[in-house]
């Protein structure tokens, strides 16, 4: 799997800041109140009254958790990683109206809804929620004061139910988008997000319907849609002139003929295993100069697999448990699926 993670950037970025000692008072107050409604982690003992929170070198102390600040002293980012609390969300993180950079992930013992509070944060450029056991709503950025920088959210690894909400998709700069591995269901909206190449993680969710034909005029850089209830075509996602990377359609039920598709020289990697997708695998999968992570076992593809090109690359799982693929690196055609003999007339 090849995924662009963000989140490392960021930790990248916070880390660079300069060490300032300057710091506003509403937000020491503000972060004491999410220490409070975390229930005093042992691992945040640190957060007392008139701490440094601003200092890069006192937070390294701190065991994943930490805070960066403006050159003014506001809180621009805040990780709380790997906290052993049982609570509710700290909606108190809502007052940190600076923050742009925003990581709670890994605390399973965190529950209840996300505050819909947390869209109205509109400095945000990275938001993200994984691993917890938040459960409820995708938060609907529906609202006159969305974060218009935003360009990553991950909330991928929680409880999260119900159905994408459609305003996600009105974000402008949002390029990043990673609800992977909740409890969505209904079908995926036809918006798009808006910027060149994105990244779109649906993966591990009951969404049911077809992939949105807007998708076709879509240049992902990644789409994982793996382990849902899609139907239909998804044939469109590929061709000669796109840019994806790595499409992940596993674990569904698409349905097309893959004889006509045309994949890019850009193209990494696909799976599109555990799907219903038949007719034969075109020349250009041998040719597509990328493409060394392709997966087409398990579906209904059927013929002689095309030659020479890359197909050296490619072990015989790639086109394991099809209706009736032949031809190297799978057993000749002649030996595994003898055409009938000629009947004489
Ligand atoms: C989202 O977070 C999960 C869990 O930390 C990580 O594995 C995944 O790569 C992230 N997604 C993106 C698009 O960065
Ligand atoms: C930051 O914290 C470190 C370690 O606690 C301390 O040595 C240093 O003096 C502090 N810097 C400022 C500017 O307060
Ligand atoms: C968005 O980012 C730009 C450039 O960094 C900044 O000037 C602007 O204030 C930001 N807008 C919001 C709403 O934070
Ligand atoms: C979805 O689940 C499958 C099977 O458990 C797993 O292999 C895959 O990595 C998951 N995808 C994501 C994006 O979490
Ligand atoms: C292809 O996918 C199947 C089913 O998910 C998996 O068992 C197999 O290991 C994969 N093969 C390759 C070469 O990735």
């Amino acid at each position: 799997m090849y995924i662009r993670s963000i989140f490392f950037l960021v930790l990248l970025l916070c880390c660079t800041s300069s060490v300032l000692s300057t710091k506003d008072k509403d937000d020491e107050n503000t972060l004491l109140k999410i220490k409070k409604q975390l229930g005093d982690p042992y691992s945040l003992r640190w957060w007392v009254k008139g701490f440094d929170y601003c200092n890069a070198s006192a937070n390294v102390a701190t065991e994943y958790s930490y805070i960066t600040c403006t050159s003014t002293g506001r809180v621009k980012s805040l990780v709380l990683h790997n906290l052993d609390v049982t609570k509710p969300f700290p909606d108190g993180i809502c007052g940190l109206t600076e923050m742009e950079y925003t990581e709670i992930s890994q605390i399973p013992g965190l529950y209840g809804p996300i505050p819909s509070c947390i869209t109205k944060l509109s400095n945000l450029v990275l938001l993200g929620i994984m691993k917890t056991s938040l459960s409820g709503p995708v938060p609907d950025f529906s609202g006159h004061t969305k974060p218009t920088n935003l360009t990553g959210i991950n909330l991928s690894g929680n409880q999260l139910s119900g159905t994408i909400p459609p305003s996600i998709f009105t974000l402008p700069n949002l390029d990043s988008l990673d609800l992977s591995s909740n409890s969505l269901t209904g079908t995926i909206p036809t918006g798009v997000l808006q910027t060149k190449n994105p990244s779109l993680g649906l993966a591990n969710n009951s969404l049911t319907g077809e992939l949105p034909k807007s998708y076709g005029s879509v240049d992902f850089w990644l789409i994982d849609v793996g382990g849902n209830q899609l139907s239909g075509d998804a044939s469109f996602l590929f061709g000669k002139q796109k840019t994806a990377v790595n499409i992940v359609l596993a674990n569904n039920e698409f349905e097309f003929d893959l004889s006509y598709v045309e994949f890019s020289d850009k193209i990494y990697g696909f799976d599109l295993s555990h799907n219903k997708i038949y007719g034969k695998v075109p020349d250009s999968f041998a040719t597509a100069a990328g493409l060394y992570y392709p997966n087409l076992s398990f579906n209904k593809l059927c013929g002689e697999l095309p030659k020479g090109g890359n197909m050296w690359r490619f072990s015989p799982a790639v086109f394991a448990h099809n209706s009736c693929l032949c031809g190297p690196p799978l057993p000749s055609c002649s030996n595994s699926a003898p055409a009938p003999a000629p009947a004489s007339r």
